[in-house]
């Protein structure tokens, strides 16, 4: 959509600072278009090259995209807080809400134990912390990840799995340099992307996880960096499976010139065994982060990696915020320890498979292959993206458009299950396949595209 908002200023940095007001203002809202350079560049009575320049700065600083003929746009999540919470359409009154990648709230452990128990053990206030990880959180994480093929001598502690990657990313490349994603991907890790002032280079996604064929081109694209979904993949469900991994180690194998980045978000709530491709190259992290089987709202995520990689991380959080919080490090080690804990994340597991194995099964009687192997998101293909969020609006159902995970792969919606009950699959599938024209066995077959920048529109 067009906007309304009268961008003013006449120099490149007047032009930038008047585009940003609008947003945080909420007069420039996410998929905004705005004017071209030529029309704006007229109409301030400067030249065409200053209203450009502008328009770089806010792409480089990731608050706008340029697409081609769709002109430049504002990117979904652009990294400015908007006073008016623009980002998302209003709550449908009344309806159902399964847009949100969030966990199912009635199945995250219970915190309160286990605070209870660390009060009672926490002894005297701390002061700075010497050292980034606990000796128990390190045990511990490192036993879990060696048991998974990850080898763990080298780790840290971030706060999340994306504040992993930002670490990461910031720390081996620099404003310019291309990011191999998985497209589709999560919408939050191309808006990172973005943010840095850094390019995505999609590579399509299967169930197996990234195509062979998708790495390679984006290698020969020159990305510097790779990050892959190992389990869960947000918003396909895909999962890294032991011959993609075998076949993707094999192409990876001794890529000096590349940062392999995988992303374990889903932990212990994913049910298929971990393929990892940690150790391929010799700059690699593995990440994996507490929040989808704990809680979100723990802000933690184990890091291990090469030696020199980990160090860079570890050391810059260092000179900046330091360290994750012992107190949070505790929290975690108690809840790792618990047998009851263990057994609610895997009664978890348990229900996201069922609601989703649920919802896939009763698309695919209806004619359309949606995918969901793991994790809380089922991605289904619709002819029209626009016309699909509509038509389930309508029946009251309020979903996350694939155009905020695709760059140039084909329409779809994404539905999480972690909002949805089992009875509501019949209704739900109904509406998702409500007015199709014949069957659509839509897929991953998306054309294979490279150097674009993470879709907004
Ligand atoms: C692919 C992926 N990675 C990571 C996360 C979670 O990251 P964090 O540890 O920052 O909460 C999510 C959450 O939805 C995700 O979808």
């Amino acid at each position: 959509m067009a906007a309304h908002y009268q961008v003013s200023g006449s120099t490149s940095a007047a032009i930038s600072a008047s585009v940003e007001s609008g947003i945080r203002a909420g007069a420039l809202a996410p998929g905004d278009t705005l004017p071209a350079v030529r029309a704006l560049a007229a109409d301030l009575g400067v030249s065409p090259a200053t209203v450009a320049k502008a328009y770089q700065e806010l792409r480089q600083r990731g608050l706008v995209a340029t697409a081609g003929r769709h002109g430049t746009r504002v990117r979904p999540r652009p990294p400015v807080a908007a006073r008016r919470a623009a980002l998302l359409p209003p709550p449908l009154p009344g309806g159902r809400d399964v847009s949100a990648g969030q966990p199912d709230p009635r199945l995250l452990p219970p915190l309160g134990p286990h605070l209870a128990a660390l009060a009672a053990g926490i002894g005297p206030p701390g002061g700075y912390a010497t050292d980034a990880v606990l000796p128990d959180l390190a045990a511990l994480a490192g036993e879990r990840l060696a048991a998974d093929g990850v080898p763990a001598g080298e780790l840290t502690v971030t706060g999340g799995a994306l504040d992993g990657i930002e670490r990461l990313l910031a720390a081996h490349l620099r404003p310019g340099d291309a990011v191999a994603v998985e497209d589709p991907g999560w919408a939050n890790l191309l808006d990172l992307i973005a943010a840095l002032g850094l390019r995505t280079v999609g590579v399509p996604v299967d169930d197996d996880g990234p195509t062979v064929g998708g790495v390679r081109a984006a290698l020969a694209a020159g990305v510097r960096a790779l990050v892959v979904t190992s389990r869960a993949q947000n918003p396909t469900g895909a999962a890294v499976s032991a011959d993609r991994a075998d076949a993707l180690r094999t192409l990876l194998d001794g890529r000096a010139d590349l940062l392999l980045i995988e992303d374990d978000h889903a932990a212990e709530l994913a049910r298929v065994p971990l393929s990892p491709l940690a150790g391929a190259t010799p700059a690699w992290a593995f990440v994996r982060s507490v929040s989808k089987p704990y809680g979100p709202d723990l802000r933690l995520a184990v890091l291990a990696g090469d030696e020199a990689t980990v160090a860079r991380v570890a050391g810059r959080a260092r000179v900046g915020a330091g360290w994750v919080s012992t107190v949070l490090q505790r929290l975690v080690v108690s809840l790792w320890r618990d047998p009851a804990t263990a057994e609610l994340v895997r009664r978890a597991a348990d229900s996201y498979d069922r609601r989703r194995d649920g919802l896939v099964a009763a698309l695919a009687a209806r004619g359309v292959a949606a995918h969901g192997r793991t994790g809380i998101n089922v991605w289904v293909p619709v002819p029209d993206e626009t016309v699909a969020i509509t038509t389930l609006r309508d029946a009251g159902w309020s979903v996350a458009p694939g155009r905020l995970y695709r760059i140039a792969a084909d329409p779809a919606v994404r539905v999480s299950v972690s909002a949805l009950d089992e009875a509501d699959i019949p209704a739900l599938a109904e509406a998702l396949t409500a007015g199709r024209k014949g069957p659509l066995l839509g897929g991953f077959e998306g054309s294979l595209q490279h150097g674009g920048l993470a879709g907004d529109g």
